[in-house]
């Protein structure tokens, strides 16, 4: 499956129309009009700073995450896009998505975004429910998102969506036939996240007081087992712990993070891993947009972490992301990382366990039955 490693650059789009109750993403709010020509300026003078200390690359995809990056107009996607053609390659084939939430609004900027250089789309639906949907704090219906995504169908030959699931009072077999309904409207990827209570948000609080009842882990387990189940059916095996595609369509850009390659992060709060000399650099930006823009505007870019990581932390972290891989890790890539083998007494226990198992490509992974306690493997891995 591996071929080339993979040179991605993660662009951040940090305004929502209003904040989810349960989401701690470096995202905002704002009543005033977003200055966009200023936005791109700064986008275009973060390119150029980063393209300087990584030249010659090729892109092999370009991902827009937020935020809500569907607010933004069709000719700042473009705009962003041609600065990233100006200073690296962008190849013929490069995968260029764009995360949307699915109102009707939006929905009318998608022609605009392909014409612009955009040719895969990812759409927050987050649940088959109006209830769920508005306990969520989310801003549009079911019939909304449906329509969302039907337009997305007709404009996209590759399109995506997120759903939450292990919400509060979710059982089984509503989820498995939420799931049905979602996969008959899904082409070709799906992206199904459990739903974790971040500290700081409204629903930790909300937990905190007891207000909030999410499943325990055994019914969190049967949830995950239900996905696991129906997805696999339908033709859409997990590749990766909460992302399921039909072979060959798994999102490009998330495998240049899980594999461990290089990714450019540009925007308020886009981090970023960058080879530079043999040595890579673990990056961050300003998270507060404003206070991005006078960064960038004064400096070139936003940077406020860019630490050359040592051999164990890269090496930690390349186990860590690898192994939420149904791929798994090739043991060789950890041992040129370390400069150490992977510990074999580790590895023997943990097979006899049933935790992790050799691929038919000699690569190591987690068993599908441990896939829900992954943190602990790798941190046994790890140690
Ligand atoms: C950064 S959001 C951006 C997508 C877009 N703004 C939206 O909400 O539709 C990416 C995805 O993360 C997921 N997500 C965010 N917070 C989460 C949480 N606390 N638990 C589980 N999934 C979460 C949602 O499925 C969301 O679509
Ligand atoms: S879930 Fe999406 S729309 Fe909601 S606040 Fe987070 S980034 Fe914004």
């Amino acid at each position: 499956m591996k071929s080339k490693p993979g040179f991605g650059v993660y662009v951040h789009w940090p305004f929502c129309l209003s904040k989810c109750p349960y989401c701690d993403f470096n995202s905002h709010v704002r009543h005033a009009a977003i200055d966009e020509a200023r936005f791109v300026r700064a986008f275009a003078a973060e390119i150029a700073t980063t393209a300087a200390r990584v030249p010659g690359r090729e892109v092999s995809s370009i991902f827009f995450g937020g935020g809500t990056p569907s607010l933004m107009q069709p000719t700042t996607v473009a705009a962003i896009l041609d600065a990233i053609g100006q200073h690296w390659t962008i190849a013929p084939d490069a995968e260029v998505t764009l995360e949307a939430n699915p109102t009707s609004v939006e929905a009318t900027r998608f022609r605009g975004y392909r014409a612009a250089g955009v040719n895969r789309v990812s759409l927050g639906v987050q649940a088959l429910d109006d209830a769920k949907l508005k306990e969520l704090g989310r801003l549009h219906t079911v019939q909304e998102a449906l329509d969302a995504v039907a337009v997305a169908r007709s404009i996209f030959d590759r399109y995506s969506f997120d759903l939450i699931y292990a919400r509060p009072n979710q059982t089984p077999e509503q989820w498995g036939e939420e799931l049905k309904r979602a996969i008959a409207e899904a082409a070709e990827h799906l992206s199904l996240y459990q739903l974790t209570i971040e500290p700081e948000t409204p629903f930790f609080a909300l937990q905190s007081a007891g207000k909030l009842k999410i499943p325990d882990d055994d019914l969190g387990r049967d949830l995950y087992d239900t996905t696991q189940e129906i997805c696999r059916k339908a033709g859409l095996p997990a590749y990766e712990v909460s992302n399921h595609a039909r072979p060959g369509a798994e999102c490009r850009h998330n495998l240049v993070y899980w594999r461990g390659d290089d990714y450019a992060g540009i925007g308020p709060g886009a981090h970023g891993r960058l080879e530079i000399d043999g040595r890579r650099y673990a990056t961050a930006t300003e998270k507060r947009p404003e206070s991005w823009l006078m960064r960038v505007e004064a400096s070139g870019h936003g940077l406020t972490v860019d630490e050359a990581l040592t051999r164990e932390e890269r090496a930690d972290e390349f186990l860590l992301m690898g192994l939420r891989l149904a791929e798994g890790i090739d043991p060789k890539r950890f041992a040129e990382i370390a400069g150490r083998q992977l510990n074999p007494k580790r590895i023997a226990d943990l097979r006899s366990e049933g935790a992790v198992e050799t691929t038919p490509a000699g690569h190591l992974r987690v068993t599908q039955a441990c896939f829900p306690v992954l943190d602990a493997v790798v941190a046994d891995l790890a140690a």
